[in-house]
């Protein structure tokens, strides 16, 4: 209970707050101005990478309704036969460096390691994609209003064209980490043509309907409580990197006492704890990537998804959904519109996806090739992202449905 205390303070009370002693201006401006940026030394993707001994590079992508989405990849090493790239898609509040935070066993380093082409994704509105080609995330409210819906739409149908082309490569491997894997289930509904540049799919814990999940339930209820304040008083974006509230734990989270009990405590709220797996350490290196922000939207779109027994669009209401969907209630994704042979992993300690709402997909989608309950019945939901244990755990396993697909 003091965990949701904790967290629904850090989400909620923050901002409430300050509304009731800001105007709407003073307000949006402490809201998005990252203020300790300064204090803590973050690496970007390619320093990060550089000191673990990769070459990396950025590449900008345009989405067909105009948002600029930064692309982080890791050059395969000098000695490498050519494979085929490999799509990262982060989860809900992460970054593409979170594939590379944790340490040198992490899941960005263990692939690019195995000579493949890894690309990092980063969806709209992230703190490495806060950009568009005529809105101003700073000012306009229509920057921020999109949910998964729009990722899945728009954001990986534009990363994968972008890694297809710069890679001349015709399939891609795309594995999706939880928030990264409902987005890819999103583009093959509205997109099935997608299918046909996608080789293999490996899910970590994807996510997609959550009624049965059981982390996060009462602060993302408080979301969509507070949604229409929220809106009023301007805050549209939540949780952005460097942020008072969020740049207060990326400096905390540095010292590795505190590392050990309040950052550990706040990654035990959104998951059972596995503090062999995710060790202090591991909690600074982490803490200065996340969380890397979302729009208001997206976090009420999760809200919605803890109280659906399916997985649907965006509930705007009965109205706005007739006009918007032609039907009062939001339509469901097609599991079955796209045949991609299927990889999943879960873990029996995942608190945010539930082991029930995940075998309630993988019965509709028609190419399960495997789904792999790992060992450790500790492992949890943040351990797909970083565990020091990721390399033997997941990628040992993983590799021979990789190297099926390997060649280009
Ligand atoms: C991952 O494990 C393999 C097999 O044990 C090993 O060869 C490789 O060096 C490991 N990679 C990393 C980055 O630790
Ligand atoms: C889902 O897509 C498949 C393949 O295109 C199609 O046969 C099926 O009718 C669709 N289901 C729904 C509910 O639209």
């Amino acid at each position: 209970m003091s965990h949701y205390l904790l967290m629904s303070l850090f989400l909620l009370v923050f901002p409430k707050c300050w509304a009731s002693f800001n105007t709407l201006g003073v307000l949006s401006e402490i809201s998005s101005q990252p203020i300790v940026n300064d204090l803590v030394e973050t690496p970007d993707f390619i320093a990060l990478a550089a000191e673990n001994g990769f070459r990396a590079e950025k590449h900008d992508v345009v989405t067909e309704d105009g948002y600029v989405l930064t692309m982080h990849r890791i050059l395969p090493g000098e000695n490498c036969a050519r494979k085929k790239p490999v799509l990262l898609m982060h989860g809900l509040l992460q970054s593409s460096e979170d594939f590379i935070s944790s340490g040198p066993f992490a899941p960005g380093f263990v692939i690019a390691e195995q000579c493949y082409d890894v690309w990092c994704g980063n969806v709209r509105g992230n703190s490495n994609s806060r950009k568009h080609i005529s809105l101003n995330p700073e000012k306009d409210l229509e920057f921020w209003k999109f949910s998964y819906d729009e990722m899945g739409l728009y954001d990986i149908p534009a990363m994968v064209d972008c890694v297809l082309k710069q890679t001349s490569a015709e399939k891609l491997i795309y594995i999706g980490y939880s928030q990264g894997g409902g987005t890819f289930f999103i583009m093959n509904s509205e997109k099935p043509e997608y299918a046909e540049k996608i080789a293999l799919f490996i899910g970590l814990s994807p996510n997609t309907r959550n009624i049965n999940m059981k982390s996060l339930v009462g602060y993302l209820k408080g979301v969509k409580t507070f949604q229409a304040e929220l809106d009023a008083f301007g805050v549209w974006e939540i949780l952005r990197r460097g942020s008072p509230v969020t740049g207060v734990l990326n400096v905390l989270c540095q010292n590795k006492l505190v590392a050990g009990i309040l950052c550990e405590t706040i990654t035990s709220t959104i998951d059972t704890p596995h503090l062999e797996s995710i060790t202090p350490e591991i909690e600074q290196r982490i803490w200065k990537y996340i969380p890397a922000g979302t729009s208001v939207t997206n976090l009420v779109q999760f809200a919605q998804s803890l109280d659906s027994d399916k997985f649907v669009k965006y509930d705007h209401g009965p109205e706005k959904n007739k006009e918007l969907y032609g039907c009062s209630e939001p339509p469901e994704y097609n599991f079955t519109a796209s045949n991609v042979p299927t990889v999943i992993f879960h873990g029996l300690s995942d608190q945010f996806v539930n082991t029930k709402d995940l075998e309630w997909f993988l019965a509709k989608l028609p190419n399960v090739l495997d789904y792999i309950q790992v060992e450790d019945p500790l492992w949890n939901h943040l351990d797909m992202s970083y565990s020091r244990f990721w390399n033997e755990t997941i990628f040992s396993p993983m590799k021979k449905y990789m190297a099926k697909y390997d060649y280009i």
